[in-house]
């Protein structure tokens, strides 16, 4: 076949056999993939939480200096968590309670603590939103020695359980992890 007549063959660029044509080609679709990647940083970064917000999140807690049968509350993401030292007796109790026939909320204790000895429990009532008494020594802590909120009369035990009044539920145990033996991690 005359050469003038052959189709036009391009002549490779590169030892492995691209064209000019294809290397143009891939040229052009990386730099859109780049510049698409680029354009979307922004967004993709706004995604991600901040580090001021992260650390809001969680909270990290030193419990060695709480001494057994001691009551201390913390603030976690704005709401106050009741951290309680129980002693034996109150764990006992509470164990106890678990098939008494007043839990307004059934739950044993043992599926609300991860350590028998600490009680983590966000420290709102369940009813309306009050903060309960029974956090400082000789404050009041109603019937069952838990908690006794102000406003309508609930009353929690030790496992943080409703035992009377209008709250509907137990208070809530907030998510955490223990990090050490003497160290939680709430959030
Ligand atoms: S808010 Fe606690 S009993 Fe109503």
């Amino acid at each position: 076949m005359d050469s003038d007549t052959a189709p036009h063959a391009e002549t490779p660029i590169t030892p492995d056999g691209q064209t000019r044509r294809d290397f143009l080609t891939y040229a052009t679709v990386a730099t859109g993939v780049i510049g698409t990647g680029l354009a979307l940083w922004p967004f993709i970064a706004s995604m991600n939480p901040s580090a001021d917000t992260l650390a809001l999140s969680s909270t990290a807690v030193d419990l060695a200096p709480v001494a057994v049968g001691q009551r201390i509350t913390i603030t976690w993401r704005g709401k106050p968590v009741f951290v309680v030292h129980r002693t034996a007796d109150e764990i006992k109790r509470a164990e106890a309670d678990d098939k008494a026939s007043d839990l307004l909320d059934p739950q044993r204790d043992e599926d609300r603590v991860h350590k028998s000895e600490w009680l983590l429990v966000v420290g709102i009532c369940t009813h309306l939103g009050c903060i309960p008494q029974g956090q400082a020594p000789g404050s009041n802590r109603g019937e069952w020695g838990g908690w006794f909120c102000p406003c309508h009369g609930s009353q929690y035990d030790i496992s943080g359980r409703v035992r009377h009044g209008p709250a509907p539920r137990n208070l809530d145990v907030p998510k955490y992890d223990f990090k050490t033996d003497s160290s939680v991690q709430i959030g």
